[in-house]
């Protein structure tokens, strides 16, 4: 579903990532895990078209969307949720929800039943079925949070780039969240799940990439990752 090969991509003139390649299969939950600055976010940036990746491929299904600007890979069904919980903070949640949905509404994806979707979103977020007419600036951050990611499914996206969901969380929040991305999981949504909370990323996902200062350093079944020694010392120490 989702093809990265040999991505470069960084920020002027400073190279971050260094030629790495990810393959997310459709339906699958793939985690990427590694150290804060490792260069995470830059790499779902990159997917999404948020910046112009300087070298390699990404193919969406069968388009090389490498190189496209943001709203053209977004209209080919990548959504982005992105680090930092990015509402729009003058809207209220239903607003933001349909702002998710935008290229539906225009035809640029196709449209399906847009209410019936965001009542669903209600239902997978009850906090937010609660709050539909609040502003979403006023919301706690973990109800941002979690906007976020509806946002992003309203597109009915081919692919899910979820980055940090559980950043700044209560640890009940964050149990929350990861009981959230379980029950995407089981609906099949492609995911690519960027976490720094690696042990819980990878209890979840089915495949797993460790990024280090840019470049790809181990991957593997989520499973076979997480018993890896160098893995577990790095990564799932007493810290995590
Ligand atoms: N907007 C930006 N402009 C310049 N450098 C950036 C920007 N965002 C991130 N970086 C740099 O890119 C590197 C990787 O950052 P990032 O992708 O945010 O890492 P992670 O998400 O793994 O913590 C870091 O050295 C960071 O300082
Ligand atoms: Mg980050």
């Amino acid at each position: 579903m989702l093809e990265v090969k040999g991505l470069s991509a960084g920020y002027g003139k400073v190279e971050v990532l260094h030629a790495i390649s990810i393959s997310v299969p459709k339906g699958r939950l793939v985690t990427l895990i590694g150290s804060n600055g490792a260069g995470k976010t830059t790499t779902l940036r990159a997917v999404s078209g948020m910046i112009k990746p300087t070298a390699g491929s990404i193919r969406l299904g069968d388009t090389e969307i490498a190189g496209m600007p943001l709203h053209e890979v977004t209209k080919r069904g990548m959504a982005h949720s992105p680090e930092g919980r990015r509402v729009f903070a003058t809207l209220t949640v239903a607003d933001n929800l349909e702002l998710g949905a935008f290229p539906r509404l225009t035809g640029a994806r196709a449209r399906g039943d847009v209410e019936a979707d965001r009542q669903k979103m209600y239902e997978l977020f009850p906090r937010l079925g609660e709050r539909r007419e609040q502003l979403a600036g006023t919301l706690s951050g973990g109800e941002q949070q979690m906007l976020a990611m509806a946002r992003a499914l309203m597109l009915q996206p081919e692919v899910l780039l979820l980055d940090e969901p559980s950043m700044g969380l209560a640890p009940k929040l964050v149990e929350d969240v990861f009981k959230t991305i379980r029950r995407l999981k089981e609906q099949k949504i492609t995911m690519l799940l960027v976490e720094q909370f690696a042990a819980a990323a990878l209890d979840v996902a089915d495949y797993g990439y460790v990024l280090e200062n840019g470049r790809l350093t181990a991957e593997g079944e989520a499973k076979a990752l997480a018993s890896d020694p160098k893995v577990r010392a790095a990564y799932l120490g007493a810290a995590h």
